[in-house]
């Protein structure tokens, strides 16, 4: 059997066995989403967001990319943003990152020739290893650099979304969502938090939208 056709037999298997479980299940889900959550998370395949929190389908809306980054000139993950905090209105979103991440660690090395467009996309990282470079280059081991530099990656995207009008937009017209940082460990499946932005929080001026007149 081919590789694809198995995922196919293991959906049919897999909507089987709900369906047996509960038979209104799939009814139930097609009339409405109203997930509570946002989850912003990398593309690794080893880090599939409903299963490291045991969620069902409905609870987790999500957008993944490679490196978990909120990239404010990114339609595709502020058009997602947009449309969870102003329309599905979830209660918090969530950055999460892994160690040992492949973007990450590519970031902290020159630029791959054949990679021109990824490259690209690396480039927001660097910037953040620029920003903490007395730090990191402190670290020893090129795995320890670049597992502090996935926790202050993190920690940088749940500030950029605080800084995006979306977010204090919301903030201010009803006190939601509450941002968060996490970062999953590959070895042990430990999610631990890094960081918590409740509603209104402190802003650097510079971010910070002006109110518009009455
Ligand atoms: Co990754």
């Amino acid at each position: 059997m081919k590789s694809h056709e198995k995922l196919l037999l293991e959906n049919k298997a897999w909507a089987e066995e709900i369906r047996h479980r509960e038979p209104d299940y799939f009814e139930r889900l097609a009339a409405d989403q109203k997930p509570k959550f946002l989850w912003i998370g990398c593309s690794d395949s080893r880090v599939p967001a409903d299963i490291i929190v045991n969620a069902e389908p409905g609870e987790i809306f999500a957008h993944r990319n490679i490196a978990n980054q909120v990239i404010a000139t990114d339609f595709n993950c502020l058009s997602v943003i947009q449309y969870a905090v102003q329309v599905l209105r979830v209660e918090h979103v969530i950055v999460c990152g892994h160690y040992n991440c492949g973007g990450v660690r590519a970031s902290l090395s020159p630029q791959s020739p054949d990679l021109s467009l990824l490259n690209k996309w690396l480039m927001h990282l660097k910037d953040i290893y620029r920003m903490h470079r007395h730090e990191i280059d402190a670290i020893e081991s090129i795995k320890d650099k670049a597992d502090r530099l996935v926790e202050l990656n993190v920690i940088e995207q749940v500030r950029r979304l605080s800084h995006l009008s979306i977010v204090q937009t919301a903030w201010a017209t009803y006190q939601a969502p509450m941002l968060h940082g996490w970062v999953y460990a590959l070895d042990d499946g430990i999610l631990q938090q890094l960081i918590t932005l409740p509603a209104n929080s402190d802003i650097d001026v510079i971010y910070q939208q002006l109110e518009t007149p009455a």
